[in-house]
Formats: structure tokens, sequence, C-alpha cells
């Protein structure tokens, strides 16, 4: 095989992996029909020449394998009388135990992978990698909770329920580029974990990364419990949801895949929704904020992976009075920066995954200047073959489309505001409603302006940027920026649904209730639990 060699530290080299095999139903199948390569935006040499470097190939697959892997998960769930919704609570766990054991075996490779396919910096790669190990045992910690809390009876009214949260049957799970292991995993574990069977696509970019654990899965989970597909989203997901098999989109992107992927079930009311979309989060700077915090909240916030995040900061509004000087420090901020390969030490920029993303940035910008704006950094728009630099932009007008979109990526527009209606009243139109960050001292401007804005959005953060973490925190998000929540807690109810055994309180059915639970034949009737 093909070393990639070039300039890069052996430390970091990795050798091309040529994925031939995927898994439906308990089973590692080989492929050998249409394959696609997978590039990294970082160019390295290559016969003399400086192009993008070749990390390997995926299987094409089509519309067959997508509904094999389907049906293999459909068959796994069974109507809920499965192995897998129906075992007990610890045998489930011991399943997860074993996956994350395994996993943690292959982190050097994935956290590698993180930094060659989406160009993530080494820290922000390790630090995907450990919160998504984390995830997983809080998960695991979670759900005993939730289990010692379900081990009883309830009585009201003369009748005895036992209740407790079940399966919703077989989930599509989708997740994005930006977070290509942690987002996936954080919909699939407490997917799985609740009791549910999977199909899994990885991202385009970020899919590589996710080869290391096929076996894993394979051998950690019951046939069919988690089936993973490759292939072009469209190719293999359209059919799955036209099969009408699909109990629950859990989809991390954009709202205009999610319309449409659920569009296409037959069944519109059998499909449970967990989205996590797009956003287009405020930075509001008042008066009196303290500028040095505040300039340094809004470059982690704005430009962390180049602003590859949904919960970046997508506009800045400067109070007027203080705009010359917020600009200046911003401007100089991210001029500043230390743009690299992302194994490089104390970098912060890198290259854009997707090839197109400098030209789009290009015309965000070309489109602002038209329009009135202009950049106000130095090195604001220069590009090099996998980036552009952050420009930030100002004054920005609402007809710029720099305003309008969610640029994901590094372009900064800022409007000043005279009355804090404005940034108010152009929230309440947004289509989106995820975070904002707020910048001020004041308690007596600050207090109102909480309560507005915890009506508009979903988290307010106070002299800091918006992000998701820590996990145990819901993330969670208004209008077409989210449908269900998300924290390690509130992920396992997203994905399961209460349920529960009610019997009028009589001696022939507590004589029932009785033996059920003495002889331990039922999974779900059961007041054991574990510590
Ligand atoms: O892309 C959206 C992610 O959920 C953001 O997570 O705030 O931890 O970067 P983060």
């Amino acid at each position: 095989m093909k070393k990639i060699t070039a300039e890069i530290p052996d430390q970091f080299k990795v050798t091309p992996i040529e994925q031939r095999t995927y898994l439906i139903d308990g089973k590692l199948h080989n492929w050998n029909g249409e394959t696609s390569d997978v590039f990294s935006s970082i160019h390295t040499e290559n016969d003399g020449e400086r192009t993008p470097t070749r990390l390997g190939s995926i299987p094409t697959l089509g519309e067959s394998e997508a509904i094999a892997a389907v049906d293999a998960a459909h068959k796994a769930y069974d109507r809920g009388q499965g192995l897998w919704p129906t075992m007990k609570v610890a045998d489930r766990i011991k399943c997860m135990e074993t996956f994350v054991t395994k996993m943690k075996e292959k982190r050097e490779l994935i956290v590698k992978l993180l930094m060659w396919e989406i160009c993530k910096n080494y820290p922000d790669s390790q630090k995907e990698f450990d919160r998504t190990v984390e995830y997983i045992l809080d998960t695991i910690e979670d759900y005993k909770n939730m289990d010692r809390e379900s081990a009883k009876f309830y009585k009201e009214g003369g009748i005895h329920a036992h209740i407790r949260r079940g399966p919703l049957g077989v989930v599509l799970c989708l997740g994005p580029y930006n977070y290509p292991l942690n987002e996936t995993f954080c919909l699939l574990i407490p997917a799985l974990i609740m009791g549910n069977t999977a199909v899994f696509k990885p991202a385009k970019h970020g899919v590589l990364l996710i080869t290391p654990l096929l076996e894993a899965f394979q051998e950690s989970f019951p046939a069919g419990v988690v089936n993973i597909l490759f292939g072009r989203g469209r190719a293999v997901a359209t059919p799955i949801m036209k099969t009408g098999k699909v109990d629950v989109l859990a989809l991390i992107g954009h709202s205009s895949s999610a319309n449409s992927l659920q569009a296409l079930h037959p069944k519109q009311n059998r499909l449970r929704l967990v989205l996590g979309l797009e956003a287009k989060n405020p930075a509001i700077i008042l008066p009196d904020a303290d500028l040095d915090l505040a300039v340094a909240e809004c470059i982690a916030g704005t430009l962390s992976f180049n602003g590859q995040r949904c919960t970046a900061l997508k506009v800045i509004y400067v109070h007027e009075n203080i705009a010359e000087t917020f600009n200046r420090k911003y401007a100089e901020a991210v001029d500043a920066l230390k743009f690299g390969l992302p194994w490089e030490d104390d970098v912060k920029l890198t290259p854009l995954p997707e090839p197109s993303k400098p030209d789009y940035i290009q015309q965000l910008i070309d489109d602002a200047k038209e329009k009135g704006a202009k950049i106000i950094n130095a090195k604001g728009g220069e590009r090099s073959e996998n980036f552009i630099w952050p420009a930030v932009l100002f004054p920005v007008t609402k007809e710029m489309e720099v305003y309008k979109e969610e640029q994901f990526g590094p372009v900064v527009p800022v409007l000043t505001f005279k009355h804090i209606d404005e940034p108010l009243d152009d929230m309440a139109e947004s289509n989106y409603g995820q975070q904002v960050s707020l910048f001020g001292k004041d308690v007596k401007a600050l207090a109102p302006l909480i309560d507005t804005l915890v009506n508009l959005v979903c988290r307010v953060n106070l002299n800091s940027s918006c992000q998701r973490g820590p996990d145990v925190y819901p993330f969670t998000g208004r209008k077409d920026s989210a449908v269900s929540t998300l924290s390690v807690h509130d992920a396992l109810r997203s994905f399961s649904i209460r349920t529960f055994v009610a019997s009028k309180d009589n001696a022939y059915n507590n004589a029932i209730l009785n033996e059920l639970l003495d002889t331990k034949k039922s999974n779900f009737v059961s007041t054991d639990y574990l510590l």
C-alpha cells in the first residue's frame, strides 16, 4: 500500500484505508462494486505536484444494500419482541461496555483520521474522541439511574402501575461532518441502549474514521442491532425512508435534508424526529461589556474549528457606542490566530475539509462588499489552496447573504445597534433559535433581556461563547434549529417512550403480579435494579 509521505511527522502519518466491508445483520459483507475515493483537503506532494491527499476509499452502496440494512434492523427489533428490545437492562449495558472497551483501543487511529479527514486540530480531535467515550460512560450511568427509578410500582385510583421507558423501534442515524464521531454517537448510543435497533450512515467527510469500529460493533451487539452503510446520503437514506420501517429519524445536519427525508415516510405520524439542525447564533455586545472578555469569547465562538459548528457565533451585534473599539480589537485578534496543519502546535485555523467551501465564503464576501460592507481585518479573504482567511465584514445589513445564511465557515458579519430591540426583532424574525451570547454587566439591563432571550432561544450564554457542552446540559433549539432535546439524560428520553403495565388492585391481579416478580420471568415487570 502506498504510504502518505511528504513533510508529515511520523506520528501523524496514515496509510490509505481501502474499506471493502459494510455491516448488515451481524455480518461484515464484502463489496466488489463501485467505490468512492476519500480525499483530505490537506495537500501533499505526489509525483512532484501538490494535490489533495488520497486517504482511501469506501463502498458506494445503493438501494439493495440500504433495504437489506433496514430489513435487518427491522428483523432485530421484531415488532418489539426481538432479543435486543426485550433484553435485561444489565445485559444491554454489558454490550455497551464491551463496545466502549474495544472503541478505546482505536483512539490513536481515529484521532489521526479526524485530523486528516476533517482537518480538526490535534487537541480538539483528541477531545472529540475522549468526550465521546465519556458520553457513552455517562449514558450508561444515567440509564442505570433511570432503571433504578423505574423499579417500583405506583398505586393511584385503585390501579397498580409499573412504568418504564421503552424503545421506539428502528432508528435511521445520520451524523454531520464537523463532529463525525461525537455528534453521531450522541444519537446512536442512547438510541441503542434504550433498546432500539439502528441503521447508521457516516457523514461524507469523516467516514474512514468509523471504519476501525466496524468489528467492535459487530462483536459487541447482537446481529442486526447496528447496521452500517457507506455511500451517498440520497442513494442510501431515500430508499430506507420510503420503506416506512423507520420509527425515528435521528439527524444532525440541515433542516432541508430533514424535511425531504421525513416527507418520504409513508406514515409520517409513526416517525419520531430527533434533529440537531442549523443555527445563526448571535453575540450581543452591550455598551458596558468588558470588551477584552467579549473579544476573547467571540474569537472562540466565531472561529473555533473555522466556524464549522452549529453552535458557532454566526453574527455579531455590537452597540454603536463601542463598535469602533470592539471592531479594532476583534479584527486584530482574528489576524493573530495561527493557521496551519492540524498537528502543528497552537494551530487554531486549519484547512477547510469541503473543497468548495473557500469559493462559497468568497461569494458571501463579494456579495457583502457589493452591498456596502468592508473587510476590516488586514488578512481577511486571503486565499490558499484549501483555506480562506476569516473576513470580518462591517457594516453588514439584512440584504446581504452573509446575514441571511448559516455560513458554517470562516467569515464574520458584524452589525451595530442603537436600541436593543433591533437584535431582538431580528432574532424573533429568524428561522433559527438555538443560543445567544450576551455581553454586559449592568443587571438592570441584563435582567429583562435574559427574560426575553430565553424565550427566543434555548440557551443564553452570559459573557461566554455559545457551545453544546457540558453534555449533561440540554442541547436543543427552537424553530428550524432542532427537534427534541439532547443531553446525556434527555437523549435517553428522546429515543424512548413511557410505557407501562397497569392492573386493578384486587387479589386475583396482585397474586399474578407477585408471581411475575418472584419468578423473574419478565424483564419488564421487575423490581430488581442495578447499583
Ligand atoms: O456543531 C454543533 C455541535 O454540537 C457543537 O458542539 O459547541 O461542543 O462545539 P460544541
